[in-house]
């Protein structure tokens, strides 16, 4: 018989559908209630998908008592749910970025130790296929060294339809770079299976709002690999892609659009496995280190890198100067645990 986990999830806002949808697909979730301040969202989320609303997420923990929680709340309040869930218990897939700075991820780790519980953070695009297709290349050594990372995410950062909290950075940590960036940094990290060492960032602040819109972050990983990632949330010609550069070729990721590699001269599509939904791997990539006490690639000492990345980066643009990121051995000990 399949077991079966119940899951509860926190904030009934734009991300909630796809986590929603993704435990609907998936035989041992099983989701039993939804929470947001705003009664009107759990109440709709609530009604659509057969859950019971709540508008305060600590009563509807204590009373449904999930395994598992998915905590898709602003920025700022993602610590203090966090680890009042680990503290009754829980299990959690936490939204990306983990919290606003390392020290609050530390916060949220330990508090997931001391209570024995799992905390992912939701770095989804480690589960695309075009990704986990790009990975098994870089791994085989079929284009030699990698030598160089450009990476580059733009869009309408500031479009009517984000959400106010955004836009304030008290909330969100920032604009693109915690936001947007911590995506970049995330598959940089993944797909070369090393960590970011290194930042040198320079950002500007254009729109009316105290989040910054664009960014330039020439960073090193920890194999020596130099990486730029440019990211810009002002108007323009979007554009979302990873291109790997090796001794032998070149690999180049758009981001859900396919992968195609180059060797002489020119791209050519790569045929990508099909694989699972990207949230709905995510989720049994979660359930498997739940069940099973299997790896999990999106840990919460994963999150905290990426978190280190981002805090790096603002201290560089702050100070002018390249940032090494902290903590990185131990975040090496805590990933080889
Ligand atoms: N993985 C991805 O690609 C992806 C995409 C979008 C958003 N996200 C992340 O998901 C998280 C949520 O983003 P969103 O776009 O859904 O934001 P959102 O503003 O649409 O949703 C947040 C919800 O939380 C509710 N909320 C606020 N305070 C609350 C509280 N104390 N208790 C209960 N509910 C409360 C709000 O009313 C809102 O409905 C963020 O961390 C964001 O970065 C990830």
């Amino acid at each position: 018989m399949t077991t079966t986990y119940s899951i509860a999830v926190i904030g009934a806002g734009q991300i909630a559908h796809t986590h929603l949808r993704a435990l609907q697909s998936s035989e041992r979730a099983r989701p039993v209630a939804i929470a947001d301040v705003l009664e009107e969202r759990a109440q709709q989320l609530g009604s659509e998908y057969g859950l019971t609303a709540y508008t305060d997420y600590k009563q509807m923990v204590l009373e449904q008592k999930p395994d598992l929680v998915i905590i898709t709340l602003p920025h700022f309040l993602h610590k203090e749910a966090a680890v009042w869930c680990a503290e009754q218990g829980c299990h959690m897939l936490l939204e990306k970025p983990m919290a606003l700075n390392v020290a609050e991820c530390m916060e949220i780790n330990a508090a997931a130790e001391r209570n024995q519980v799992v905390v992912a953070v939701g770095h989804m695009q480690q589960f695309f296929a075009e990704h986990i297709a790009a990975k098994s290349i870089i791994a085989s050594g079929q284009l030699g060294e990698l030598v160089m990372v450009n990476d580059k995410r733009w869009g309408n950062y500031f479009q009517a339809s984000r959400p106010a909290w955004f836009l304030e950075k008290a909330k969100s940590g920032g604009g693109v770079v915690i936001n947007l960036g911590s995506h970049s940094i995330d598959r940089i990290q993944w797909l070369t299976d090393s960590w970011i060492a290194a930042v040198r960032a320079s950002m500007t602040y254009r729109s009316s709002t105290d989040v910054e819109g664009s960014a330039a972050l020439f960073m090193e990983t920890t194999s020596g690999v130099p990486v730029t990632v440019s990211l810009s949330g002002y108007k323009g010609v979007p554009a979302n892609e990873t291109e790997l550069l090796f001794t032998g070729g070149a690999l180049r990721i758009g981001i859900r659009r396919g992968l195609s590699i180059g060797t002489d001269g020119t791209y050519m599509p790569v045929t990508v496995p099909p694989s699972a939904d990207a949230f709905v791997a995510q989720l049994e990539s979660v359930l498997d280190t739940v069940q099973y006490g299997k790896p999990l690639s999106i840990s919460g000492a994963y999150g905290q890198s990426v978190v280190a990345v981002v805090e790096a980066a603002y201290r560089s643009h702050e100070t002018g100067t390249e940032q090494q990121v902290s903590q990185i051995q131990e975040l090496l000990r805590a990933n080889r645990k």
